[in-house]
């Protein structure tokens, strides 16, 4: 199980003390919540500050585009030290020639579904190319939402697909994770969560993540 701490929830003012912290420990992604100020309401942070801090990780770097131009963070961070770009399939009209054009430059590529996405317009091409599905069970934007539970049958639905068509991609969850979501999450077949408020709110960190394993 790969946990994925969100730094959405972390001390923004002392990210690099933040990221050292988490260089620590083990079988971690560094979640990053890249968010446009269009494709949802709030903004984060852009490809400059990206780059610097996936050069500060020890852990892989997990981002997260909520944006509604995807290509141009793939051309922006083509020389960064992102391991896994998901983007949104809401996001896009040819989501096969994004996945196509991300696996040029990062090691791993994910797609991702909004709450209200059907896990059915994730197509069979889609499936068969794809390295992670993140199954949103928050509405993007925010940190410290209430887990929505109609993410689980999404999860459930990824996981029997993969097993009967011998498929590859991981199964990431994202947003209201805690203890309990956590573990109903992983018995629905999800193999990588993503938790902020969970690990960030809470202390020591690697207590909090032992707590989600
Ligand atoms: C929401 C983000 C999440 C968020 C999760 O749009 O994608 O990664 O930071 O935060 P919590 O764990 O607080 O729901
Ligand atoms: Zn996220």
């Amino acid at each position: 199980m790969i946990i994925s701490p969100s730094i959405l929830a972390s001390d923004f003012l002392n990210l690099e003390s933040e990221i050292k912290k988490l260089n620590e420990l083990e079988n971690i992604w560094l979640h990053l919540d890249i968010m446009d100020g269009h494709f949802v309401p709030n903004l984060t942070f852009g490809h400059e500050i990206i780059k610097k801090i996936c050069d500060l990780s020890e852990n892989p770097c997990d981002a997260h585009f909520m944006v509604t131009n995807p290509e141009f963070y793939i051309k922006s961070l083509k020389y960064s030290d992102v391991h896994n770009f998901t983007f949104h399939l809401e996001a896009v009209s040819n989501p096969l020639k994004i996945i196509s054009e991300a696996k040029k430059v990062f090691p791993s590529v994910g797609i991702s579904i909004k709450p209200n996405t059907p896990v059915t317009d994730l197509t069979e091409e889609i499936l068969e190319e794809i390295d992670l599905v993140l199954v949103m069970s928050v509405e993007p934007g925010f940190g410290g939402q209430s887990f929505m539970s109609n993410s689980l049958d999404k999860v459930s639905f990824l996981r029997d697909y993969k097993l009967k068509n011998k498929l590859n991609y991981s199964i990431q969850i994202d947003g209201g994770i805690n203890e309990t979501t956590g573990a109903e999450a992983k018995k629905a077949g999800a193999d990588n969560l993503v938790a902020g408020t969970f690990v960030f709110k809470g202390k020591p960190y690697k207590q909090q993540i032992d707590k989600l394993r």
